[in-house]
């Protein structure tokens, strides 16, 4: 059974989606039966692992409208052998219909059942906000990614994405649980002598004992849909992720 990830916070740009798709790629590299999930209506994932949405017969949306008979149509091969449940605009709209209704929550954890024994990971992004989709991504997966942009040491950001979390263990899936706080875009190798102290305080048992630094590499991979680390495994960023893929894999 699949080991389920989501990456979460509220935040945009705190690279959720590089990491999503980062892991993904190096966790199938690996040669780990991998499915990526986007659950956000920007499709930003599903891009940067080289898939174009308007290409592709049925999306992650047409699942939640019920539009196919099996959840495996949906499913498309990405040319470097990442299984995706693609991301669509209408989502948002899709998201909008499940408000008020409480059951809807569990759809996404209900869809991922289906496959789970397809795969050794499902890796879930999600939306930049506490929406219903990104409740039901933390219904539906077993451990939490936070991945905290350096630059926003001092945004709320963090602490919302722990309450929430908090929220969801206490109400409806007491086994979730967070695998670590990812800092990215770090920009020199001292910066965590600047963290806050109240930001090591609270969490310093969660920050991953490693980073993904900034750099311009990093947004070209995502552009040309090839994660950096298939794309310069070399560059500081993809060492960092290929130890995040590493510890997932060993925890796996
Ligand atoms: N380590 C990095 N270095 C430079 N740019 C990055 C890095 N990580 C992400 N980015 C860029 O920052 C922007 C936001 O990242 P993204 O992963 O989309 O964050 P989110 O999904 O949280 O909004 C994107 O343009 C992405 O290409
Ligand atoms: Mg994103």
């Amino acid at each position: 059974m699949a080991k389920k990830l989501a990456v979460v916070i509220r935040k945009g740009g705190s690279g959720k989606t590089t990491t999503t798709t980062n892991l993904a790629a190096g966790l199938s590299q690996k040669g780990c039966r991998v499915l990526m999930v986007d659950i956000d209506s920007q499709a930003n994932a599903t891009k940067g692992v080289g898939l174009i949405v308007e290409n592709l017969k049925y999306t992650l949306n047409d699942v939640f409208a019920g539009r196919v008979t099996s959840i495996r149509d949906a499913i498309a091969p990405n040319s470097f052998g990442l299984h995706v449940l693609s991301g669509h605009r209408d989502l948002s709209q899709t998201e909008q219909g499940m408000v008020g209704n409480p059951d809807s929550l569990w759809r996404l954890k209900e869809i991922l059942a289906e496959v789970e024994n397809d795969y050794d990971f499902i890796v879930v992004d999600t939306p930049p906000n506490e929406g219903m989709l990104t409740y039901s991504a933390l219904l539906a997966a077993d451990r939490v990614i936070i991945p905290v942009a350096a630059e926003s040491f001092t945004d709320d950001g963090l602490a919302a994405a722990m309450a929430m979390i908090g929220r969801v263990q206490q109400r409806s899936n007491p086994q979730l649980a967070v695998d670590g706080i990812l800092f990215t875009k770090t920009d020199r190798t001292q910066f965590r002598e600047v963290l806050s102290d109240d930001l090591t305080a609270n969490y310093s048992a969660l920050i991953y004992p490693f980073d993904v630094p900034r750099g311009t590499h990093v947004n070209h991979a995502n552009s040309l849909g090839v994660p950096i680390v298939l794309y310069m495994p070399s560059h500081p960023a993809a060492v960092g992720y290929s130890k995040l893929v590493e510890r997932i894999r060993n925890n796996g």
